[in-house]
């Protein structure tokens, strides 16, 4: 069995040594934190530890990978559960690879619908009027979630609990999944359909599937011509599961309703930091923060006590 002491924790942030460290006095590690993301420049100085801690924009090539190896390093602990950031096969076999395969769906699935409903209800916009004594509610006006038709792609643990939230609202609810869960289904009162039923047929559609090759861009072009004028897609999934510049076409178009991204397709470059001094480099993530009807959001979906406090404890584990 392999025996780990030290570890390196790539892409630290003050949230993580909190929970990192109240969790690690049951476990008695030795982890040191770096401010930086695990790149191919920065994977040198994780040399001599047995493990090396990562995150959702760490990025671990083939490139790292060697550095890893190279460093004698003999596992890589991801503190989160997507793994679309790792060439697993280039680290294989000396390397070995863990994930979190899930610390709260509920935040997730519980998080996708606080974005539906502020997109739709418009509550962040009026949060700065009020307190600008603007108390008009021209340009406030929403939808009744009830009666409405959401699609769900991806029925996992997330998927499966949003599907269940928007049930309680009264929504219709369409799924898709590679492999449906057809027990599951009936008992919540949840349909299959193929994804072209589902993007003809949704008000709402909401990501839970994870990135691989086969659905990268599953929202193009070609997609968001089948969907109502209406739709409001949400994602929480991840950025690349979306074309960005295909959806802010359709924006500017109006053949969509409304966008709500806790994730963003080049994300790295800017999520879980402060560029408020900065000039944004990214016309589409730029332009696309110009439409009163898209909220974008930094990739908190998962940012709960009750995450933080189990994703420390499986990691550790
Ligand atoms: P899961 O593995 O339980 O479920 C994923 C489901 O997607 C599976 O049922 C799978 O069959 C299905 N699927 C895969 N490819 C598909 C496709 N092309 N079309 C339809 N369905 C497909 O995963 P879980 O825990 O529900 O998480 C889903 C994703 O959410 C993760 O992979 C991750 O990328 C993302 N996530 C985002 C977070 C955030 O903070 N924004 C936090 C946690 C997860």
């Amino acid at each position: 069995m392999m025996s780990i002491s030290s570890i390196a924790f790539f892409d630290a942030k003050p949230y993580d040594r909190e929970y990192f460290n109240r969790l690690n006095e049951r476990y008695g590690f030795h982890i040191t934190y770096f401010d930086s993301k695990l790149s191919a420049e920065t994977a040198h100085i994780s040399r001599d530890y047995d493990a090396v801690c990562a995150f959702v924009n760490d990025t671990i090539d083939a490139e790292v990978a060697a550095s890893l190896k190279d460093g004698g390093v003999k596992l890589v602990a991801l503190r989160c559960s997507g793994y679309n950031n790792v060439d697993v096969s280039s680290l294989a076999p000396d390397i070995h690879v863990v994930r979190v395969p899930a610390y709260s769906p509920h935040a997730v699935a519980e998080y996708a619908v606080t974005l539906m409903l502020t997109l739709n209800r418009k509550t962040h916009r009026a949060f700065y009027r009020t307190r600008d004594n603007n108390f008009s509610l021209t340009g406030l006006v929403g939808f009744d979630m009830h009666g409405k038709t959401a699609g769900i792609i991806g029925t996992g643990k997330i998927g499966r609990i949003t599907a269940e939230l928007l049930r309680g609202f009264g929504m219709r609810v369409l799924a898709h999944d590679l492999y449906p869960n057809h027990e599951w289904a009936k008992e919540h009162d949840v349909e299959y359909v193929d994804t072209s039923a589902l993007y003809r047929q949704s008000d709402i559609i909401s990501l839970h599937c994870p990135l691989t090759p086969e659905n990268l861009y599953m929202i193009n072009r070609g997609t968001l011509s089948l969907m109502k004028p209406n739709v409001m897609i949400v994602n929480t999934g991840r950025g690349k599961l979306i074309n960005s510049s295909d959806l802010l076409d359709a924006l500017k178009n109006r053949s969509i309703a409304g966008a709500a991204l806790d994730v963003y397709e080049e994300e790295t470059q800017y999520f879980f930091e402060d560029h408020s001094t900065r000039i944004m480099e990214d016309d589409v993530l730029a332009r696309l923060m110009t439409f009163p009807n898209v909220l974008v959001t930094s990739h908190q979906a998962f940012f709960t006590h009750e995450a933080l406090e189990n994703i420390a404890d499986t990691t550790l584990e």
